[in-house]
């Protein structure tokens, strides 16, 4: 019997889940579900990830202290998961008395190993609010691709990491204001002095190939940088020790939590906190998604191997979650918070339908909804369930054979096929797994369709037959249902109701039942109706219109200064009809270079792109207001159909879209993100 620990990531306190979280939570449950029929003693721990800037803010918004901000999320975020089935054996919080233990004790074993140093380093300041600014409080263009209005730390389009006071144009999301650059004391944890058994660490079979692969060369070729784990007050989060007034950055006590709520289970269950994290027979296994790779291949293992932890066994990396081939939209309806689901939707369908889509490569998954609820109800409703609530009925006054009949060989094939299905679950290629378990299914339909026991019941004489076939059905439907009990607890659990036996084990599926009696059949799941997909992405919808309604009334309490009487500087134009509307074709186009024209007192030339190769040339009269350096990269919009214009230095193709007076007063427009050079404007 293996011993092993299974987490997946620490959600954050202050959002909802939503179908993209479950992909892990589901894709975990699964695997513990299938551990234990294995007969592996495994527990699951979670908790709430509670600390850090964000939630401070949202606290201080809502009016609130931080403590109930945390203990509502908590409670919602655990009555999400366990409407859909996914069980935790702990799940605690990282603002909690065992974390701030766990901490401390780290942190001791971080310094004894000289692990810590103190560093002066450059942090965006908002004079506003008075506070230093954590990456993701500040937006501006990214520093490499020249995206506008990107985060602190790493940039969407490009996907490069920065610091936040490399972005260009910083501005504070708190205040609106421009932050400026103030120094300050921080600790940082020196990883680079393990470097040597971090890099082999990672090339042991622990990651995902796809995650060896790409550490391989890092580890080649850079010193590992050290890890800035402080942050100056005011912070939600645990002090630390030694330096007052400053507090450990939220992604340091996050994985504790993992410790942390081992221990509050062991302490409930009377186990030793050292069986589980410091012993070498048990596994620990975390499940992660592919976004916080990094925190869980180099930081979090430098943590536990300085100070004296268990390594983790293996981490199992997932991709995203798409739907319909697209992210996630509010605007959409796709952005499905777990609990508008649970109105409208059986959490089995989804668990099966992930199942269905998972494997053990770092990869995206889709959720398409069409294909979601024909592949639900064709698999679960139309070849298993089938098998049972067509023949349950004929045998519930027999009961099941004594002998199990000749079946062809059908019940043998589908009980050896078990340990290529438990080969799948255990390496996390579900939708290998599932694939096998529906072509038992498709083997045995045909044989319930030929033998008819809906005919053979008419004919007293064929009684025998008839309980004989029925039997068949039943044994290799009970099979199905154990395969698929780690996707679906519920089904398992009206399958031990009609058999009146238990499912604790998968090798339950190597011998047939007889001679038993069967319990009346129960309506084992519903069908998944269109009509109910359509009304949650409705809900979904609307729920994210009244998001938005909540922050446009706070933006019309602010003040916006704007101009009292723009109509009188500038009377609107005559009136146009539609056709003269639709002339100017106006496109959304990128800068893609920006040079100086040094004779023009106004002029910028500038090289547009329409995506592919369409390229424009435009001398735009924004001088006075800009840079050319600081408009590489960004988003525009120009008349396209603008006759061409021959003028001193070259000819202009078109023109770019700006408002203002002029002089240092010029303002170009630009398309929200998302839209893409070359999209008509209308
Ligand atoms: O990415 C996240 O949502 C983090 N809250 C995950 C933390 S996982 C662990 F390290 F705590
Ligand atoms: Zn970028």
């Amino acid at each position: 019997m293996r011993r092993i620990l299974v987490t997946s990531a620490l959600p954050y306190a202050n959002g909802h889940i939503h179908l993209g979280h479950l992909v892990e939570y589901i894709q975990t449950d699964i695997w513990v579900r299938f551990q234990r029929l294995q007969g592996n003693k495994t527990i699951y721990v979670c908790a709430d990830d509670t600390h850090g800037t964000a939630i401070m803010i949202r606290a201080a918004s809502e009016g609130r202290t931080e403590d109930d901000l945390i203990a509502e999320m908590s409670k919602s975020h655990q009555e999400d998961f366990s409407g859909f089935d996914i069980e935790f054996d702990h799940y605690g919080s990282t603002n909690s008395e065992a974390n701030k233990e766990t901490c401390n004790e780290i942190w001791e074993s971080l310094n004894e190993a000289d692990m810590v140093i103190e560093k002066e380093i450059e942090q965006l300041y908002d004079t506003d609010k008075e506070m230093f600014l954590a990456d993701r409080m500040v937006r501006g263009t990214c520093p490499f691709c020249k995206t506008l209005d990107q985060p602190g730390d790493n940039c969407s389009k490009c996907g490069e990491t920065y610091s936040p006071k490399d972005l260009i144009d910083p501005i504070s999301k708190l205040s609106e204001t421009v932050p400026e650059t103030r120094t300050a004391k921080h600790l940082f944890v020196c990883i680079e002095k393990l470097h040597d058994f971090l890099d082999e660490w990672t090339q042991s079979g622990t990651l995902p190939p796809e995650s060896s692969n790409y550490l391989k060369n890092y580890f080649l070729n850079e010193k590992l940088k050290d890890w800035d784990i402080s942050r100056p007050s005011p912070y939600f989060g645990f002090e630390i020790p030694d330096s007052p007034g400053n507090y450990w950055y939220v992604w340091f006590d996050a994985p504790v939590g993992y410790i942390a709520s081992t221990k509050e289970w062991c302490n409930r269950e009377k186990e030793s906190i050292d069986d589980w994290w410091k012993n070498d027979q048990t596994e620990i296994h975390h499940f992660i998604g592919k976004d916080i790779q990094y925190f869980h291949t180099l930081f979090w293992p430098a943590m536990l191997k300085a100070s004296s932890y268990s390594l983790p066994t293996k981490i199992h990396i997932h991709g995203f979650l798409t739907v319909g081939g697209e992210k996630m939209a509010k605007s959409k309806g796709t952005f499905i918070r777990a609990s508008t689901y649970l109105k409208h939707l059986n959490p089995s369908a989804l668990r099966y339908y992930y199942a269905s889509r998972l494997s053990s490569k770092v990869e995206d998954i889709d959720l398409n909804l069409e294909d979601f609820s024909t592949k639900v109800n064709a698999d679960l409703v139309g070849k298993v369930i089938n098998l049972a609530s067509r023949t349950a009925k004929f045998v519930s006054d027999s009961g099941l054979s004594e002998k199990y009949p000749n079946d062809g060989g059908l019940f043998e094939s589908a009980a050896q096929e078990g340990s290529e299905i438990a080969k799948d679950y255990e390496n996390g290629n579900y939708s290998h797994a599932m694939r096998r378990i529906l072509e038992i299914a498709d083997k045995a339909n045909p044989f319930v369709e030929q033998n008819a026991p809906w005919e053979l019941r008419k004919d007293p004489e064929k009684s025998k037959e008839l309980q004989d076939v029925c039997t068949i059905a039943l044994n290799v439907f009970r099979q199905l249902a154990i395969y698929l009990a780690p996707v679906l607890p519920s089904l398992a659990k009206k399958t031990e109701e009609l058999f009146g036996e238990p499912i604790q084990s998968w090798d339950q599926s190597l011998s047939p039942l007889t001679g038993i009696k069967i319990n009346k059949f129960k309506h084992m799941m519903n069908r998944v109706d269109p009509k109910n997909i359509e009304s949650m992405t409705e809900e979904s919808k609307e729920e994210a219109a009244k998001e938005l309604q909540s922050t446009q009334v706070e933006v019309e309490s602010t003040n916006w200064n704007d101009s009292e009487s723009p109509l009188e500087e500038e009377p609107l134009a005559e009136e146009i009809s539609f056709d003269d509307f639709m002339k100017p074709d106006l496109r959304v186009a990128r800068i893609v270079e920006a040079k100086d024209v040094p004779e023009a007192r106004k002029l910028i030339q500038l090289t547009l792109s329409l995506g592919g190769d369409e390229r424009r040339n435009v001398f735009a009269g924004i001088k006075s207001a800009y840079e050319p350096g600081e408009l590489v990269g960004r988003l525009v919009v120009m008349v396209a159909n603008l006759a061409p214009r021959k003028m001193k230095f070259g000819v202009s193709e078109g023109m770019v879209i700006a408002s203002g007076p002029g002089g240092k007063e010029v303002y170009l427009v630009s398309p929200d993100e998302g839209a893409l050079p070359g999209q008509r404007i209308h």
